[in-house]
Parts: C-alpha cells; sequence; structure tokens
C-alpha cells in the first residue's frame, strides 16, 4: 500500500426528514446564497423546505445552474456573492449545482482574471485565494461532489477540474426520499457514475490494499444488486437509501486512499460531454468497456479480481474469465437503459479527431495510472467503442 493523507471534514446529515436541522449549522444573521438548478427545486418544493428551516437568516437566491456548468453562468454568481457580502453558501441540488457552488466559493474571493487562472491551471496557481464557506442539499445521488473536495465546470467546450483542499462542503443533508422525483435515466446514471468512480480507483494493479479492494468490491456489488431494483421501484427508501450512500462513498478519498488511481474513462468522457452534450455517466458507459477491451493485457491482475471476486465468474481460462467480466459490466449498463456505443447517440467515426484534439490541447496525452495511455491508445479506445 502507498503513503497517503486521508482528510475529509464534511459532516453528514442522513435520513428523512432532517432539513429543519439546517439551522444548527448556518449561524442566525448571516447573509446565505441559496444556488440551485434549473427549477427541480422548486417544482417539487425542495427548496420552499430549505427556506423555512432557516428563518433569521437573509437568504439570496441563485437559480439556472445547468448539467455540466459553465464558467459564465457561475460568474453570475460570483458578482451577486461580491455585490452582497454574502456569508454562507448554500448548493441545493445534484453534481452540477454542487460544483458550481464549489467554484463559486473560490471564485468569489479572487479578480476575474484570477477566476480563469483557476479554472485552466488550478487552484495551486492563485496562491492568495480563500473560499466562502458552504453546504450542500443533495438530489441526486451519483457524483460523491456532497463529500469530496472536486469540482468540473465547463468553458467552451472543454470541462476542467478544479480540486482544492478548500471546496469540501462545511455539511451535506442526504436525504434519499429527496431523490425520489429523479427521471429513471437520471438514476441510471447515479448508479452508472458511482459504479465507475469505483473502478478508476480499483482495476488498476495490485498493490496489496485489502481494505481498498474489499470495500470497492463491496459498493459494486451494491450497486449491481440494487441498481435495477431502484429503477423499477422509484419510491423504496431502502433502495435510495443504499443508492445515495453507496454513492458518496464511492468517491469521498476513502477507496482511493493508498492505491493507484486510473480516471482515463472520465477524462475521454469529458470530452465527450463537452463536444456532444452527452450526460457525463453515459460518456462513461461508452468509454470504459472499450477502454477494457483494448488495455485489458495492462490491467490484467485486477480485471481478474474484478470477474472473480465481484461478478463471481469461475471459468478457469483466464482471458475468458476477463472477457466475461467487461461484457457483464457492459450488459449491466445496457440493462439499466444506458446505451454503450458512441453511434447508439449519433457520434461517427469522423467525430473522433474533435475528442483527440480536445484531449491534446489540455496535455492529457499520456492518461491512467501508469500514464503510458497515449493519443493514440484514446482514439482506438474511442474507434473500437463505435
Ligand atoms: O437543474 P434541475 O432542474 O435541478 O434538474 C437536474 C438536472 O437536469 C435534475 N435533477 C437533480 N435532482 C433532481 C432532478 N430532477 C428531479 N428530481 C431531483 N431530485 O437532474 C439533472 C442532472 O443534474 P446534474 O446535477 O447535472 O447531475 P449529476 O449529479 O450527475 O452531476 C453531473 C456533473 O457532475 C460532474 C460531471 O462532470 C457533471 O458536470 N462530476 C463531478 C464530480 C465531482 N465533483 O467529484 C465527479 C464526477 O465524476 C463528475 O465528473
Ligand atoms: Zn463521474
Amino acid at each position: 500500500m502507498y503513503n497517503f493523507n486521508f482528510y475529509n471534514p464534511t459532516q453528514i446529515f442522513f435520513g428523512k426528514d432532517r432539513l429543519n436541522e439546517l439551522s444548527k449549522v448556518i449561524p442566525e444573521g448571516v447573509k446565505v446564497l441559496i444556488l440551485f438548478g434549473g427549477g427541480s427545486v422548486v417544482r417539487f418544493g425542495t427548496l420552499e423546505k430549505v427556506k423555512s428551516a432557516l428563518p433569521n437568516r437573509t437568504l439570496f437566491e441563485f437559480g439556472g445552474i445547468e448539467p455540466n456548468p459553465h464558467y459564465e453562468t457561475l460568474m453570475n454568481a460570483v458578482d451577486m456573492v461580491k455585490k452582497l457580502d454574502v456569508e454562507f453558501l448554500l448548493a441545493v441540488g445534484g453534481g452540477s449545482v454542487i460544483d458550481g457552488t464549489k467554484f463559486v466559493s473560490l471564485a468569489s474571493t479572487c479578480s476575474k482574471s484570477d477566476s480563469l487562472t483557476l479554472l485552466f491551471k488550478g487552484f495551486g496557481a492563485v496562491p492568495q485565494i480563500k473560499a466562502i464557506p458552504f453546504g450542500t442539499v443533495l438530489t441526486l445521488p451519483a457524483t460523491g461532489s456532497e463529500m469530496n473536495a472536486g469540482a468540473v465546470i465547463s468553458y467552451g467546450d472543454s470541462k476542467f477540474v478544479v480540486m482544492s483542499p478548500l471546496t469540501y462542503p462545511k455539511f451535506s443533508f442526504l436525504d434519499p426520499s429527496l431523490t425520489f422525483t429523479l427521471p429513471a435515466t437520471q438514476i441510471a446514471n447515479g448508479v452508472v457514475d458511482a459504479f465507475v468512480h469505483v473502478i478508476e480507483q480499483y482495476v488498476t494493479y495490485p498493490v496489496a490494499g485489502a481494505f481498498q479492494d474489499n470495500t470497492a468490491e463491496g459498493i459494486l456489488k451494491n450497486l449491481i444488486e440494487i441498481g435495477k431494483k431502484t429503477i423499477d421501484n422509484p419510491m423504496d427508501y431502502d433502495l435510495r437509501a443504499n443508492l445515495v450512500w453507496n454513492a458518496t462513498m464511492a468517491l469521498n478519498g476513502l477507496i482511493g486512499s493508498g492505491v493507484p488511481q486510473d480516471w482515463s474513462t472520465h477524462m475521454i468522457g469529458h470530452e465527450l460531454t463537452a463536444h456532444f452534450g452527452i450526460d457525463h455517466a453515459k460518456s462513461l458507459a461508452i468509454v470504459l468497456p472499450s477502454l477494457w477491451e483494448i488495455r485489458k493485457d495492462k490491467k490484467r491482475d485486477k480485471l481478474m479480481q474484478f470477474a472473480e471476486r465481484v461478478w463471481g465468474i469461475t471459468e478457469i481460462n483466464d482471458d475468458i474469465k476477463i472477457n466475461l467480466a467487461i461484457s457483464k459490466t457492459r450488459d449491466f449498463f445496457e440493462s439499466l437503459g444506458i446505451k454503450t456505443r458512441l453511434s447508439d447517440y449519433g457520434i461517427k467515426a469522423e467525430d473522433i479527431e474533435k475528442v483527440i484534439n480536445g484531449l491534446k490541447s489540455k496535455g492529457f496525452t499520456g492518461l491512467s495510472e501508469s500514464k503510458d495511455l497515449t493519443l493514440e491508445i484514446s482514439r482506438k479506445i474511442l474507434e473500437n467503442a463505435l
């Protein structure tokens, strides 16, 4: 196992009917900006519940944060924070709203040009930056953003990852019943995104991380067990509670500490979202099976472990074992209603160049746990995914 630091300060309030406890964690008298998306929290009453849980605070609202949140939209929220001297931010929504709020939290403490440096070059490039404290009320289990410090922000036809030790939420309210209103396609997205987060931290190469491996395998098996059932039983509290908690645990630093991490499926997937508007999770479902088909020799030991311990495949022949694990994973995504081929989304061979250029412009020429996934290999993965 590698050396590691583990730090995660986010306080979790898990369970039904707990929004009234927001008043315990947002002090009286402060100016709060509530940030939300395109209106689901208005339509389904969550915004109203949040507001009535916060008497004696000055509340402002910023709605309209889109999926794959855009820099320009977020900078309008930054203007509001600066103009109104907002002291606390509260994200009410899914990963896009939470990620957007993280960016607003940082960008509100620096100049506009520094906010662009933050986006393009990362947190370390703006030394004087601070962060406005923020909390979250989660409405979509998927990204783990409610308990991690990362944010993915769109600018033009690119997506940038911003990470900082200052952008862990102070708290997150995870009420599974707030997610009952999700359409089936978003539930499926959540299952697949959480699944691939675990995979990025697990199907690499072995370093004797027994806790990390067993926990990763546990989350994967849980997601396989509850994924379809959650879609088919959208009002089942226990299923939803398990989806929420597994998704949070999939990307909060726990299973990734002390082990190699890949993230090439995400980096290639981000380009598919940025250029073709494919949902984040759907982009991952396209890239992952194809990436494994191309890179199975690199990941041989862990793919065999995944085949045996997650899928229970007992074939004697190792190649058959690995191929079966890949096809079972593809079938799992498809069983949730998520298509796994580029052509299913109308993308053709001639479109692949845009993705390769996007990766090239960001310097993603050596992706993966072994840093040897070149642009040529990315191209093969995409061609194989057509
Ligand atoms: O905008 P509204 O009207 O709220 O509707 C949203 C949106 O259209 C809707 N929705 C959310 N909660 C709902 C609901 N509809 C009905 N009932 C509810 N309870 O769902 C749609 C999608 O929301 P979004 O927040 O975009 O989805 P998700 O949580 O999947 O977030 C995706 C974003 O997170 C980034 C992705 O790149 C993408 O930008 N990621 C963030 C990560 C992180 N911070 O660690 C890691 C991930 O790998 C990912 O990259
Ligand atoms: Zn993801």
